[in-house]
């Protein structure tokens, strides 16, 4: 295993993301305290050696780098600027970095607002779910002051296996929006294929056995795709979660002047799938949603 420099790291939000980070933290060695709105969510942190703290205004204080790694731009705000939030906790050697999906615009207007109580803050979103956090094999994207990225360089190199720095404040967040457009997009058409093979008399395992023994091949056609088919949906990434990212995508695209027709009608359908009651399930469970309005 790699040497990385032990810091003090808090994390704000344990989470399924959250949490993953966490445990890898402290499977590296870093000295972690952790703090979550809902306690209860902290607990198997806490038997691994993470500290738990009432505040994220008590993490800031203990920590050279606070991650926060919550559900929205609104979380995100609550737990940076509110009570007891992190600026509360402010000291000198204090860096932020955002790992939430959020959208560039939001993103930066949240660092401009930390720069005013002297806290620097980067966005540092991440490619790749709960299990991948916890082997350190995350992509990692930076954007925000180069310096505050290199302080911290060990930390991000013990959560991820590479990472991309992209330029200033909003700019990782903007590269992320775009990577959660691919995933929204490609699990709505591994759906379909799967529902078009059942229909047509195939066996929904020996369509991805077909398409995985083709260039069309993914990561999710090859690890999710089996228990999509099965109806296997235990959550890495919640549907609603991935619901807000394609709200922040459509957002940030009118925002940009970007017309993007696709996205704009698979927020439709995720929009629909939470409202009719498949939010808490994996996001692939879309498939679920699609299959259970295709029968009425
Ligand atoms: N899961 C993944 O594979 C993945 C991958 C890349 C990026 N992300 C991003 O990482 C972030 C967290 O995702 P997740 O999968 O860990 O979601 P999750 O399991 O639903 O956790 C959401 C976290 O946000 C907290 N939270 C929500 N609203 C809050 C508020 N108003 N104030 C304070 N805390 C609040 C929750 O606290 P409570 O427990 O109190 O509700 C919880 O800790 C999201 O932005 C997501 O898009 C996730």
């Amino acid at each position: 295993m790699k040497n990385y420099d032990m810091m003090n790291v808090g994390v704000i939000g344990t989470g399924l993301l959250g949490t993953a980070v966490a445990k890898r933290l402290l499977s590296t060695g870093h000295k972690v305290m952790v703090y979550n709105r809902t306690k209860e969510k902290t607990e198997s942190l806490k038997i691994l050696g993470a500290q738990v703290a009432e505040s994220p205004k008590q993490v800031a204080k203990k920590s050279d780098l606070v991650i926060t790694i919550v559900k929205d731009a609104n979380a995100v705000e609550s737990v940076a600027f509110g009570k007891d939030g992190i600026i509360h906790g402010k000291h000198e050697k204090l860096i932020v970095a955002d790992m939430s999906t959020i959208n560039p615009i939001s993103s930066k207007k949240i660092a401009e607002n930390y720069s005013k109580y002297g806290i620097t803050m980067i966005d540092s979103p991440v490619m790749g779910g709960p299990s991948l956090a916890e082997k350190g094999q995350l992509v990692v994207m930076i954007g925000g002051k180069k310096e505050s990225y290199e302080r911290f360089k060990s930390v991000f190199d013990s959560i991820g296996e590479k990472t991309f720095y992209l330029g200033e404040n909003g700019a990782a967040d903007a590269m992320k929006l775009a990577m959660n457009l691919q995933i929204a997009i490609l699990a709505l058409s591994i759906s379909e294929g799967i529902m078009f093979a059942k229909k047509s008399g195939l066996d929904p395992l020996l369509f991805l056995d077909v398409l995985n023994s083709t260039y069309f091949k993914t990561g999710m056609s090859l690890l999710k795709g089996p228990k999509m088919a099965k109806g296997i949906f235990e959550p890495s990434f919640f549907l609603n979660v991935m619901q807000k990212d394609l709200d922040e995508i459509n957002y940030t695209a009118k925002k940009f002047g970007a017309k993007l027709p696709v996205a704009r009608l698979a927020n439709e359908l995720y929009q629909n799938a939470v409202k009719d009651g498949f939010g808490n399930i994996d996001y692939t469970g879309i498939l679920a949603y699609l299959e259970k309005t295709s029968n009425t």
